[in-house]
């Protein structure tokens, strides 16, 4: 495989791969002098078209501790030309030497356009609403890091489900492991007919979480609403669709809270919650570490001794 685009391409064996690796990354994190810098030769960029605290942060951990160098560029949104100049970039990068480039864009689809054209590995940072792969990756990761196996475990994923690329991918990579998936949010950013994807929607979080092992709490996405008003309040979402210790408490006791950051506190979740012993976001953040060193390495590593 030269890229990563998203988790629909993926089988599950190649899910496995990525996460036992991944998995056995992370153990060696207690002595990060000891990590095998197998891509020491290697030349990476991050060509970012939005903003990323995290993911590009994340990033940058895993190739250093792999030995890599890193470029990072960040265009600014306006000046962004689809198509002909996204490949010309593209085409420069590879001629002055890159292995991988990571992009994150605006538009979904992008990553895509630019792998047909280059020789380098692309990683997609998320594009769009379409995909963020190794965000769904690291959140598959720290659940079967608390509860093993995911098959018929349910994950109820909750939000602006209409324009997530982490519920997307999430969905994908979840159903492929044999996860059974809820969505729940408003009426109005659930798109229609997503149950063709596989998932249960359930407008009554409530209902949802009743007997859910985790729940993966999304932000809503105001910078790709292009305006509109999708909920009535941010108070009255919380109500309904907030996850708050109220509602926790009704749900299975050992529920399990994901977040992808960043947080809107007590908009999509409480502060209780975020701070509180139910949620596993820092360990989230951890484990994408691991993920990322583990789809470098898997790209661009020399394979046996990675
Ligand atoms: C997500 C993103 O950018 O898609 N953040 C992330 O990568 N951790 C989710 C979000 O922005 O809400």
């Amino acid at each position: 495989m030269k890229d990563l685009l998203g988790l629909k391409d993926l089988s599950a064996v190649q899910l496995g791969l990525i996460l036992a690796r991944a998995f056995s990354y992370k153990k060696q994190f207690g002595s990060l002098g000891r990590i095998k810098k197998v891509l020491a030769d290697r030349h990476i960029l991050t060509l970012f078209y939005e903003p990323s605290t995290r993911t590009l942060t994340s990033f940058n951990v895993a190739a250093g501790r792999l030995g890599a160098r890193v470029n990072n560029i960040s265009v600014s949104g306006s000046s962004i030309q689809k198509g002909e100049t996204l490949i010309d970039t593209i085409r420069n990068l590879e001629v002055l030497g890159f292995s991988a480039v990571i992009i994150r864009h605006t538009h979904g689809g992008a990553p895509r356009l630019a792998a047909d054209n280059t020789k380098m590995a692309v990683i997609n940072a998320g594009d769009g609403f379409n995909e963020h792969p190794t965000q769904a990756l690291l959140d598959i990761m720290t659940m079967q890091q608390y509860k093993g196996s995911l098959k018929k475990k349910k994950i109820v994923i909750v939000g602006d489900i209409a324009h997530s690329r982490v519920a997307r991918s999430n969905i994908w990579g979840l159903l492929k492991l044999g996860a059974s998936v809820t969505v729940s949010g408003p009426a109005t950013l659930i798109p229609k007919g997503i149950e063709d994807f596989g998932v249960r929607v359930e407008h009554d979080l409530d209902r949802a979480l009743s007997d859910a092992d985790f729940v993966n709490v999304l932000r809503m996405q105001h910078e790709r609403q292009a305006d509109q008003n999708f909920i009535p309040s941010k108070r009255e979402y919380h109500r309904l669709f907030g996850i708050n210790e109220k509602r926790l408490a009704r749900a299975k006791p050992r529920l399990l809270v994901l977040h992808p950051g960043p947080l809107n506190r007590s908009v999509e979740i409480s502060s209780g919650i975020a701070d509180g012993g139910q949620n596993v976001i820092l360990e989230q953040v951890v484990n994408g570490i691991a993920v990322r060193m583990a789809v470098l390495t898997l790209l661009i590593g020399r394979a046996k001794n990675a």
